[in-house]
């Protein structure tokens, strides 16, 4: 393999990995961010995000990665530029995108001659290749007064891993989508991943290879597809998650089991069990503003997604009907106090993004109830981010549970299986539990005294 030099623009959840990924596979790497204190962290060796094995790929790679605030020290050298920045959601629910638009303007600044591929990891709205070529044409322009003539070529990469299991993800991807309208441009990104496609890199110990795994399927496709792969796969597991949450609303009214439905539907292969598990609904930094994204680019092209949009209202009710069952149980919530298990969006990770377990401390409060709330990793940075959030911050699960009314699993962190349930039924004044995310072990708890109340679970 012919050993490329990357720049890997924003150095986020993403192109953290991204990077990582590509020196580990063999690469020079270098990542840039405006952020300072993150460049130093990880000058230090230290992943600024919660990852597992994040860390541990860096240091095997520590030789083939840099840090730097200065895309001169980046781009002029690169045949490859990943743009790897935040597009969160304007308040219109389309995507902000102010930040590919300074990468893309910094990168025309600083090409050179050398042909180089610049690729949008980011998650951006189609159309977004060709806008970021224009914008690196003009910022070339301004600089060197001349127009940049078939020195580059913008292409689509979107990522697809999972927080929690992003290292997982990118070292053992389902499938790798490239889009361009240039054939220079995918060849070179065939070649750049070719490691990956034929998983011929040496697996690390501490995440081997699945027995199964076998090459890397890679889909070449036109720039727009690309874009549009992304927000589909985004929007449609959104969707088959809302779609089980909504059968698990019914199957509460006729006394039904929905992770028996789920089980029961998920066994056809046409359907798969994953992405069936009802509960509160998803969070995250993504599936949220990009199910908003689609229906905003889809209006600007004079359509409706209402699919989509369903999933969307469906997610956002599941909060609330936490707050119902707690009222349902607890009959008065005001003067009550209640207890939050898990703060993360999900297990494995410390983004508090559209976090579920934020929203309903906010629905409780609002109700007079007196919050607790508990995360094994990111309870510090709850409180950081969140410094106007009346909650008492909890070190400890017990007391979370001393003298409360009812505590409620929102995000399904391993540990919280295997808690002293008997010690905590033993503190709080009525040992209730609503499991947000059907992940205890119902009939243990019920032995430690508790009352379990699930999600679709006819409880
Ligand atoms: P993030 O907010 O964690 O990271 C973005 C980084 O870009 C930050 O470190 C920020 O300081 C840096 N940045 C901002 N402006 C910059 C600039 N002009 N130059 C250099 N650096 C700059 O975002 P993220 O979660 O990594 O997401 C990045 C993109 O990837 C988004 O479009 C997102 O939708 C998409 N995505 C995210 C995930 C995920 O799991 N987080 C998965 C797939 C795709
Ligand atoms: C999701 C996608 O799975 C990734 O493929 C994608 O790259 C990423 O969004 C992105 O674009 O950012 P992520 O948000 O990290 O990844 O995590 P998921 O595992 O998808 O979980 C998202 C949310 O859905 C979590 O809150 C989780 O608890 C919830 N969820 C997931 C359910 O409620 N039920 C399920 O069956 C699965």
């Amino acid at each position: 393999m012919k050993a490329m030099k990357v720049a890997v623009i924003g150095t986020g959840y993403v192109g953290i990995t991204t990077g990582v990924t590509l020196a580990y596979i063999g690469h020079q790497v270098t990542c840039v961010d405006v952020d300072l204190k993150k460049l130093a962290l990880l000058r230090s060796g230290k992943a600024h995000i919660y990852e597992p094995g994040l860390e541990e790929l860096m240091h095997l790679s520590r030789e083939r990665l840099k840090f730097t605030d200065a895309y001169a020290e980046a781009v002029p050298d690169a045949d490859v530029i990943f743009v790897a920045v935040g597009t969160p959601s304007a308040p219109d629910g389309s995507p902000d995108l102010r930040y590919v638009q300074a990468a893309a303007e910094g990168i025309g600044q600083h090409l050179n001659s050398k042909f180089t591929v610049i690729v949008n990891k980011s998650t951006v709205p189609i159309g977004s290749g060709n806008w970021v070529e224009s914008l690196v044409q003009s910022a070339y322009e301004a600089k060197n007064g001349k127009k940049a003539k078939g020195n580059f070529a913008v292409a689509s990469n979107p990522e697809f891993l999972r927080e929690g299991s992003a290292i997982y993800d990118s070292l053992y991807p389902d499938r790798i989508v490239v889009g361009a309208e240039r054939e220079e441009a995918l060849e070179t990104l065939y070649n750049l991943y070719r490691p990956l496609i034929e998983q011929s890199f040496p697996e690390p110990a501490f995440q081997p290879r699945p027995n199964a795994m076998k090459a890397v399927p890679l889909i070449s496709a036109d720039l727009a597809s690309a874009e549009l792969i992304k927000y589909a796969a985004n929007a449609f597991l959104s969707v088959k998650i809302s779609f089980i949450n909504e059968i698990a609303a019914l199957a509460e009214r006729v006394g039904a089991d929905v992770t028996q439905i789920a089980r029961g539907i998920g066994l056809d292969s046409r359907i798969g069990p994953r992405f069936l598990q009802a509960g509160i609904g998803w969070g995250g930094s993504c599936f949220g503003k990009d199910t908003a994204a689609l229906v905003s680019t889809a209006k600007e092209y004079g359509l409706s997604m209402p699919i989509v949009q369903a999933a969307r209202e469906v997610n956002y009710r599941q909060r609330e009907r936490i707050v119902e069952k707690l009222q349902r149980e607890l009959k008065i919530l005001k003067g009550r106090t209640i207890g939050l298990l898990g703060l993360a969006f999900k297990p494995n990770t410390d983004d508090l993004r559209d976090s579920p377990a934020l929203d309903i401390a906010q629905r409780l409060i609002k109700q007079g109830v007196k919050v607790r709330v508990h995360d094994p990793i990111a309870l510090e940075q709850a409180r950081e981010q969140n410094p106007d959030l009346a909650v008492e911050y909890c070190q400890n699960v017990m007391d979370l549970a001393e003298d409360a009314d009812a505590v409620v699993l929102v995000t399904d962190w391993a540990v919280y299986r295997d808690l002293d349930w008997e010690g905590m039924a033993r503190l709080m004044k009525k040992p209730l539990v609503v499991d947000g995310r059907n992940f205890l072990d119902k009939r243990r708890l019920e032995k430690a005294g508790f009352q379990h109340v699930g999600v679709g679970t006819g409880t």
